[in-house]
């Protein structure tokens, strides 16, 4: 008997495809059979991750240089995807960014920053997904926000609004999209061993990217009838405080 395949072929978007968690759902789509499609802004980091990922399934990987946060360059990246992938089926909303530092210290820029790509990346790229979803009869939008997006904590007043934001978001378009055979789920990570915020990625106790990137597996295989819409992940045995 033949495996299902629920993935094999799909095409798919994932924002901040180059590094951590972005990278590991790339891996992950692409070992199911789909075709995918990353951006990042660094062209160098984007580079190394598209040598990495087109060994792994030649020629069902292509990536982009652009900025979230950038309508105009939001739109370009779009437009590539629709030459290069020829429409999209699943859009994997995961580049982030994070300053952790006190209000007082934190700069204006900071502050643009973060909510730019965190919060209205997010709306930039999801506008631009949805009628597309609409020619192919459906979608799917995986949001990666964060357990700040629920728990405020010292130093984090920038990151927090942004998760705080990109959950409700997140459900409202979930509530907007369903009858359009758009679903649409909200993982909520806690530490995950990336280098995200200038943090080193060590820690054995930490959540993989690849333990993301299995449950973004998991919720984009449910029946068409299921949505798991909101997910919290968190390290099983984080260090006692
Ligand atoms: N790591 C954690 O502990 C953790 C916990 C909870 C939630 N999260 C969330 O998980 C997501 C991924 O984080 P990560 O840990 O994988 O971080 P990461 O290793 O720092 O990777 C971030 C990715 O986002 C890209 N990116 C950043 N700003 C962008 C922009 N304006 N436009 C396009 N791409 C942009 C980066 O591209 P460049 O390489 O070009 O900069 C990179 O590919 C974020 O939304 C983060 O908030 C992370």
């Amino acid at each position: 008997m033949n495996t299902p395949q629920p993935l094999k072929d799909k095409l798919c978007l994932v924002t901040g495809g180059s590094r951590g968690i972005g990278l590991a759902i790339a891996r992950m789509l692409l070992s199911e059979g789909a075709r995918v499609a990353i951006c990042g802004k660094s062209e160098k980091h984007l580079a190394a991750a598209l040598e990495e990922l087109e060994l792994l399934s030649p020629g069902k990987v292509v990536g982009k240089v652009a900025d979230v946060k950038d309508y105009e360059q939001v739109a370009e990246l779009f437009g590539f995807v629709d030459q290069a992938l020829g429409g999209l089926d699943i859009l994997v909303n995961n580049a982030g960014v994070g300053w952790f530092k006190n209000i007082s210290e934190l700069s204006v820029d900071e502050w643009a920053t973060t909510i730019g790509t965190n919060l209205t990346g997010v709306f930039y790229c999801s506008k631009q997904a949805l009628p597309r979803f609409g020619t192919r009869g459906g979608g799917y939008i995986v949001n990666i926000s964060s357990l700040a997006g629920k728990n405020a904590f010292a130093g984090a007043s920038a990151y927090n609004a942004s998760k705080f934001g990109l959950n409700g978001f997140s459900e409202a378009v979930m509530l907007d999209a369903r009858y359009e055979n758009v679903r649409v789920s909200t993982v909520a990570p806690g530490s995950v061993a990336t280098e995200f915020g200038g943090l080193t990625s060590g820690g054995d106790w930490k959540v993989q990217p690849e333990d993301i990137a299995d449950i973004v597996h998991m919720l984009l295989c449910l029946p068409a009838r299921t949505m798991a819409s909101y997910i919290e992940v968190r390290p099983a045995k984080p260090p006692r405080k």
